[in-house]
């Protein structure tokens, strides 16, 4: 059983994805705690709701990155934290930090990377006129947004899509990959080797896909 802690800043719901993961029989991590940065996150209800621990590493409260990431490194120190999965973390986590943790923190972000990395994804994506958006499950690097893929999820731009409702297709994808990629992970079935995750015994679609549709109905 992999003993994860999930890091957040906001509303929780790919949290939400993982702790109802968790609670199917026979998945092999659980989540040890909940932490957030900022004492106003909605998942630390969803946390609560759920019978998980939860903790506020406030980054206000220190002087430095380094100190807020050294009080961070001692709470999941105190819950035997063995896997960090972040969950709309919103504070950078410095090379000491990662390497500290290394290849043993997940991340989600909602785009196909290495596109679009950072904030506003959807937005960009629409402006730049891409025919497909989607999400992607990553180990962290110290680069932000950087790291071996796990999984990704495509899906293709309606030219009727604001940032909104692509934001709310590709969130519904990310609940599905979250817990999915911790699965794998926790299973054992993830060799990290340079920039790349290996996956043992996987899948590939042999088909490509093409939008818009050039198929005649
Ligand atoms: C998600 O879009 C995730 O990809 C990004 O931050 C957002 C968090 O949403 N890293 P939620 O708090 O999980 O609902």
């Amino acid at each position: 059983m992999l003993d994860v802690a999930v890091l957040i800043s906001g509303r929780g719901s790919n949290l939400q994805a993982l702790i109802d993961a968790c609670a199917e029989e026979g998945f092999p991590a659980r989540i040890v705690a909940v932490i957030a940065n900022n004492p106003g996150a909605g998942g630390l209800d969803k946390a609560k709701v759920a019978n998980i621990p939860t903790s506020v590493v406030n980054h206000r409260d220190f002087e430095d990155r380094e100190a807020f990431e050294n009080a961070l490194d001692a709470e999941l120190k105190k819950y035997k934290a063995k896997f960090i999965c972040l969950a709309g973390f919103m504070r950078l986590l410095d090379a000491r930090f990662v390497n500290r943790w290394k290849d043993r923190i997940l991340n989600i972000h909602p785009s196909l990377l290495p596109s679009f990395k950072g904030l506003h994804t959807q937005e960009r994506a629409l402006e730049s006129g891409v025919r497909f958006t989607g999400c992607t499950v990553h180990i962290v690097r110290p680069e932000m947004d950087d790291g071996p893929i796990i999984l990704q999820a495509a899906l293709a731009v309606d030219p009727e899509d604001d940032a909104d409702s692509l934001s709310n297709k590709v969130l519904e994808l990310e609940h599905l990959i979250y817990p999915e990629s911790l699965k794998l992970i926790a299973l054992g079935r993830v060799r990290i080797s340079g920039n790349r995750a290996i996956i043992e015994e996987a899948d590939y679609p042999k088909k490509g896909l093409i939008s818009p549709d050039l198929i005649p109905k």
